[in-house]
């Protein structure tokens, strides 16, 4: 990246970053919408555009780009781990391409509803077994099947507290993928989705995965964010978090 003579956007002026809502309202953290907008002047604009403070994406975006340049450095560890498992295990192209996957929303977009999130991101660009193994998961996390030897997760009980009830659109959709001829390919998801709270145990690099990615993921040619998928915006969301508008 020490190559790229991109100009940065909005030069000589202070780019101001309002947060999106949905990370803070409830949170507790002051609104500073108010006084941002009243301190606009010609030397105070609000950021549209690369942000100096994070890695610069390339210009045409891949996939395992955002492993590198976005996600957390635990939902990388997290991701490239599962889909390892997966690989370990002779698991087929679409069961270790939903690994992968799998959380990607928690990587720079969404926590809430990730698995449904996660899932849109990607259907543009993955066979739609491996988005719906992506959407499912999340429901089937919650629901032990003992056939496979799953169980309801130790660290659920740790997250949420030993108390924590389902909610009803979770045991619903749980309940639909649970007949549902993919099934297997959801709940293995959630067979290598192994969360450890010390989980340096296997450190993969994102380019291991270079040739699963490339039979799997139809890459655009503009790049990821730059083409006009119905999920484009959202990538774009990534790519230009601080964004404005
Ligand atoms: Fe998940
Ligand atoms: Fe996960």
């Amino acid at each position: 990246m020490s190559d790229d003579t991109r100009p940065w956007p909005q030069a000589g002026r202070e780019r101001m970053i309002l947060p999106s809502p949905i990370g803070r309202i409830g949170t507790g953290a002051h609104d500073p919408e108010a006084e941002l907008v009243a301190s606009m002047d010609d030397q105070h604009v609000f950021m549209m555009g690369d942000n100096p403070a994070l890695p610069r994406m390339p210009e045409k975006p891949t996939l395992l780009d955002f492993y590198r340049y976005r996600f957390g450095a635990i939902t990388v560890r997290h991701l490239l781990g599962a889909a390892k498992r997966a690989l370990d295990d002779g698991r087929s192209d679409h069961v270790v391409m939903a690994c992968l996957l799998h959380d990607i929303s928690n990587g720079c977009l969404l926590r809430p509803d990730h698995g449904y999130w996660g899932a849109q991101l990607v259907a543009p660009y993955v066979d739609p077994e491996v988005a719906w193994a992506i959407k499912y998961h999340q429901a089937l996390r919650y629901v032990p099947d003992a056939a496979v030897g799953y169980r309801y997760p130790e660290s659920y009980h740790r997250f949420f507290g030993p108390d924590y009830q389902v909610p009803a659109y979770l045991q619903r959709d749980a309940e639909y993928a649970r007949n549902h001829p993919w099934y297997m390919t959801a709940r293995l998801v959630t067979l290598y989705d192994i969360y450890f709270f010390d989980d340096t145990a296997q450190e993969v690099n994102p380019d291991f995965f270079e040739a699963l990615v490339a039979r799997n993921f139809r890459q655009p040619a503009e790049g990821l964010g730059h083409d006009d998928s119905p999920s484009s915006h959202m990538w774009r969301t990534m790519i230009w978090p601080n964004n404005f508008l």
